[in-house]
């Protein structure tokens, strides 16, 4: 028997781009699928995609008068997070990775993955589907084209990036793109029964930023396979951003309208799993205050003619994390998820097909949890995996701010970071400048979660919460950042202010001090405030924090010690910091720009070290 000469569906391209036609046959050759499908981002092609994945059992489909046209799947057990220590920066020059990257030569890395993907796709359908990140209306669309194995993936680009012929169309015969190529790792022979969730114990997430291409290989978990997003839109994009003068930020962006109408947007930068969802669709508790949402997870920031900074966020969906997700906490979310055409994963199911996770009040009697397994509430394990994910239109957010598609962003009044401390960092300080702030972010510290693959709770530095997403030498990162700072028309007073926030401070009872969620809005205010010159702050040695009598807290059930030790600054915590800080700044040698030494040394003056 003779292989067939013509893989069906690679000389019926609805396209005539030159390079992307070349590139699809050779990956064809290479993975050698039954057949290649171009992907044209329709209704129907989500329908016989999102049926074949039921019909597989890869998918389950909710009880559509509770979630309509929604999906729960699980995935293999080990197949979860994002895999860091898998993760690749191949540069060319390997300093160009830097100290935080894992790296590998990318002519290595090439020949390494090239044996990995020979026959790769034996027995499944190979699919191609070009997408945009950011309105198609940009000056410059951003595209980006992923082959897949996986029809998971393709759904889920679906709900997450403006894909399929719209995009094509846009890309014209010329258009460039970021080559991305993602394989569960998993070929079927002849007569093979597939598995629920095919994927590979050998696993790599490679990045080429030279020649802007992806290679991904044995996981089809969101953060290792919609190429899009921490990929292309962070690890990829920020090398352009550096080349090109702009920042791709692990970053939210809202609007916050003040009770006399007074319109401020907000990015901020929080670790997985730190809260940028939930700030980003916030329900705020004061009155008259409103947030609407741009994007819950990446901000792409340049300067305007204007001189101000501004952000458009490059997704179309929203990846969130499911535990702790409820109407007290999150209710825009579960309004956008009510309207359905979402895909769970890895979440629990109710036995009358609906889904249900940790933080979303009582459980039920009897699930399904995301093991397959029976589960009860006497179960000692949790329904839910921890990273479990809800991948929904960022369309049905019924807070989205009209100025989501517009190319131009929006201009960013406050950059906020933050992670997860137990103890030290106050609930918000606000920087005494821009290079104090890119310090601020330089030294973000933030407790490990189960985002990414490995131990949670471990404190760890994570400059902009960005230590995963660097594309290049983290360095040069902090560096560009400084630059940054002297603005497109060297204005400082245009760059947007900085500020530090950290809502998961604990007492020593363990409990969270601060209510946190819907409460946080009490923040945004003082920061506005601060913008406006009109709220109070204490300076202390580690920067602006409230007036204990200026954060907005009426109506609030919180105890004046509680609110004292949730503004603390303790010199002696900030003291036991110095020698972590040192150490992280002594791994970026000479690169660490010296303006950081400085802040670190002043710091240190300020607490009376040396
Ligand atoms: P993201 O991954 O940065 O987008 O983080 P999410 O917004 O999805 O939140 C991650 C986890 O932190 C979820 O379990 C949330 O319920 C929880 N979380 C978010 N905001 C807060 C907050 O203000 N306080 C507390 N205690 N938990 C929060
Ligand atoms: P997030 O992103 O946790 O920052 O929302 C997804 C991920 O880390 O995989
Ligand atoms: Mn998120």
């Amino acid at each position: 028997m003779s292989a067939p000469t013509v893989t069906p569906g690679l000389d019926t391209a609805p396209t005539s781009h030159p390079r992307l036609l070349a590139w699809v046959r050779e990956v064809a050759e290479l993975t050698t699928p039954e057949r290649v499908v171009w992907c044209d981002g329709s209704a129907p092609e989500w329908e016989r995609l999102t049926g074949e994945l039921v019909d597989a059992g890869t998918l389950v489909r909710l009880n559509p008068s509770l979630k309509p046209n929604s999906f729960w799947s699980r995935t293999d057990p080990s197949d979860v997070a994002r895999v860091e220590e898998r993760t690749f920066i191949c540069s060319v020059d390997e300093a160009d990775a830097g100290p935080t990257n894992n790296w590998m030569a990318p002519a290595e890395m090439k020949r390494t993955m090239t044996e990995l993907y020979r026959g790769c796709m034996t027995g499944r359908t190979m699919y191609v589907i070009p997408f945009c990140m950011g309105p198609l209306t940009a000056e410059n669309p951003m595209f980006g084209v992923e082959i897949t194995d996986s029809a998971y993936v393709v759904a889920s680009m679906r709900v997450m990036t403006r894909m399929g012929q719209q995009a094509l169309d846009k890309m014209g015969d010329d258009a460039d793109f970021v080559a991305c190529l993602h394989s569960v790792g998993a070929p079927l022979a002849p007569g093979e029964s597939d598995v629920l969730w095919p994927c590979n114990d050998t696993k790599y997430i490679s990045h080429f930023p030279e020649t802007r291409e992806i290679w991904s290989y044995g996981s089809g978990y969101g953060g290792n396979s919609l190429l899009g997003k921490k990929c292309y839109s962070l690890r990829i994009a920020s090398a352009i951003a550096r080349d090109e003068g702009w920042l791709a930020e692990h970053m939210l962006i809202l609007k916050l309208t003040s009770p006399e109408g007074d319109v401020r947007y907000i990015a901020a930068a929080f670790p997985s799993a730190c809260g940028k969802t939930n700030l980003a669709m916030l329900e705020p508790t004061i009155p008259g205050w409103t947030v609407e949402t741009l994007g819950d997870d990446i901000a792409w920031m340049r300067f305007g003619s204007d001189g101000r900074l501004y952000a458009v966020n490059p997704e179309y969906g929203l990846f969130g994390v499911a535990p702790g997700t409820d109407w007290k906490t999150n209710p825009n979310a579960m309004r956008t998820l009510a309207r359905g055409n979402s895909i769970f994963t890895n979440v629990a199911l109710t036995d009358d097909g609906d889904v249900w996770w940790e933080g979303m009040g009582e459980p039920p009697a009897h699930l399904t949890d995301w093991h397959g397994n029976d589960w009860t509430p006497t179960s000692d394990r949790p329904a839910s995996h921890p990273n479990s994910r809800f991948c929904t239109p960022i369309s049905q957010c019924p807070i989205l701010a009209n100025e989501y598609e517009d190319p131009k962003g929006v201009p960013i009044d406050a950059i906020l970071f933050g992670g997860r401390r137990k103890t030290t960092i106050p609930l918000v300080t606000q920087a005494r400048d821009w290079t104090h702030g890119v310090y601020l972010g330089a030294t973000i510290s933030s407790e490990t979660t189960a985002a990414a693959a490995g131990k949670v709770g471990v404190v760890r530095r994570d400059p902009m919460a960005m230590l995963p997403f660097i594309g290049y030498n983290a360095g040069d990162y902090l560096r560009h950042w400084i630059e940054m700072g002297k603005g497109a028309e060297g204005d400082p007073d245009k760059l947007p202010k900085i500020f530090y926030v950290n809502w998961f401070r604990r007492g020593d009872d363990g409990r969270f001090l601060w209510p946190g969620f819907g409460e946080n809005s009490r923040v945004l205010k003082w920061v506005v405030e601060r913008l406006n010159g009109t709220a109070d702050a204490v300076e202390t040695p580690v920067g602006f924090v409230p007036a204990s009598s200026s954060l907005d807290v009426s109506g609030l059930d919180l105890s004046e010690a509680d609110l004292a030790a949730v503004l603390a600054v303790d010199a002696e915590e900030w003291r036991s910091e110095i020698p972590q800080v040192t150490e992280w700044f002594e791994k970026f040698g000479d690169k660490l720009p010296g303006v950081l030494w400085s802040e670190l040394d002043a710091l240190k003056a300020r607490l009376g070290i040396e």
